[in-house]
């Protein structure tokens, strides 16, 4: 299967049918831990109706037409990549969907039912939780503090350190995420530790969908293997994902969907496993003739004019 038609222009795909194998059960409680090495890895949990759909999402700033009719859908047990050059629009459309940024137009639709989302508690309440490239963690405090940041445990009005730092060892646990210790400041930890501690801290309220944005950007080759890892565990539970990412290998290595932008418009949805590079870069970039195309037909063989 080819994502491109004959016209060479992308072709949109429908959202994949449920199937064998498939579960549509809701996402699992993170206080229930599977026990290592025994995450459903073939059970993968696609929704029927998707957990998140934008139907023809138009958003303006001033003169700039960030983003015109876009349609994006995401399903429970599922990663979508949502990818484009510089300025495509990713970052506001996400912004939409985490509120920070209400729609000008169109609808959102959460579990099949059209939401106003017109600030970030709205999105919150809905099971949307969004960690940004910045992490927004605080580098002096340790890892349960930056856990409960803003959101601590209480007691008779005394902060419940032995209750956080619980539940902070349980929810690490839950996520095979590998700390050294709970109670070392953020500072101490690696880029990939402090991007996986950013993630759980988006999983407390138990969201139905992640968004990350670049998670993997600034991080070596081990780092990024840990944080794609625990992507994978997200949607085994049932998160549905939403990733940002100029990495093309990251998408291809985690990612079911890859949704095209290109300035501010839909530039076609892809299955990743039946999609090349090439044809998401070609989609990408909105052509078909480039250095990668290019060089991959060179070594196919294939001339390109
Ligand atoms: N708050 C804002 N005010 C005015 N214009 C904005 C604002 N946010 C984004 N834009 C514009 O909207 C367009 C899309 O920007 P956006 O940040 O969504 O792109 P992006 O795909 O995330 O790019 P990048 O890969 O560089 O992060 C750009 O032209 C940008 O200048
Ligand atoms: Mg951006």
């Amino acid at each position: 299967m080819t994502a491109l038609d004959s016209s060479g222009a992308p072709r949109i795909i429908q959202p994949r049918k449920l199937g064998a194998g498939r579960r549509t059960d809701p996402p699992k409680s993170l206080c229930t831990t599977l026990p290592p090495g025994q995450a459903a890895k073939e059970m993968v949990h696609v929704s029927a109706t998707p957990v998140l759909a934008l139907r023809g999402v138009s958003k303006r700033f001033g003169a700039v037409q960030a983003l015109t009719d876009v349609e994006l859908e995401v399903h429970a047990g599922e990663v979508v990549a949502l990818v484009g050059d510089n300025g495509a629009g990713k970052s506001t459309l996400v912004k939409t969907i985490a509120g920070v940024h209400p729609i000008d137009e169109g609808v959102i639709e959460w579990e099949g039912k059209a939401v106003s989302i017109n600030r970030p508690h709205d999105a919150q309440a809905l099971g949307i939780a969004t960690v940004y490239q910045d992490l927004a963690l605080c580098d002096n405090i340790d890892v349960v503090g930056n856990l409960f940041l803003g959101r601590e445990l209480k007691k008779r009005g005394i902060l419940d350190e032995v209750e956080m730092e619980r539940r902070s060892r349980e929810l690490l646990q839950t996520l095979s995420i590998r700390i050294p210790s709970v109670r070392i400041p953020i500072a101490s930890l690696s880029g990939g530790q402090r991007q996986t501690v950013a993630i759980a801290r988006s999983m407390l309220g138990e969201p139905k969908l992640v968004i990350l944005d670049e998670p993997t950007a600034a991080l070596g080759v081990e780092q990024t293997a840990q944080v794609l890892d625990l992507v994978e565990r997200l949607r085994e539970r049932g998160h549905a994902v939403i990733l940002i990412s100029h990495n093309m290998a990251d998408v291809k290595a985690v990612a079911d969907k890859v949704a095209v932008l290109r300035l501010g418009k839909n530039n076609g949805v892809f299955e990743v496993k039946t999609t090349s590079q090439e044809e998401i870069i070609s989609a990408i970039t909105g052509a078909t003739d480039n250095a990668v195309t290019r060089r991959a037909a060179r070594t196919t063989g294939e001339v390109s004019k």
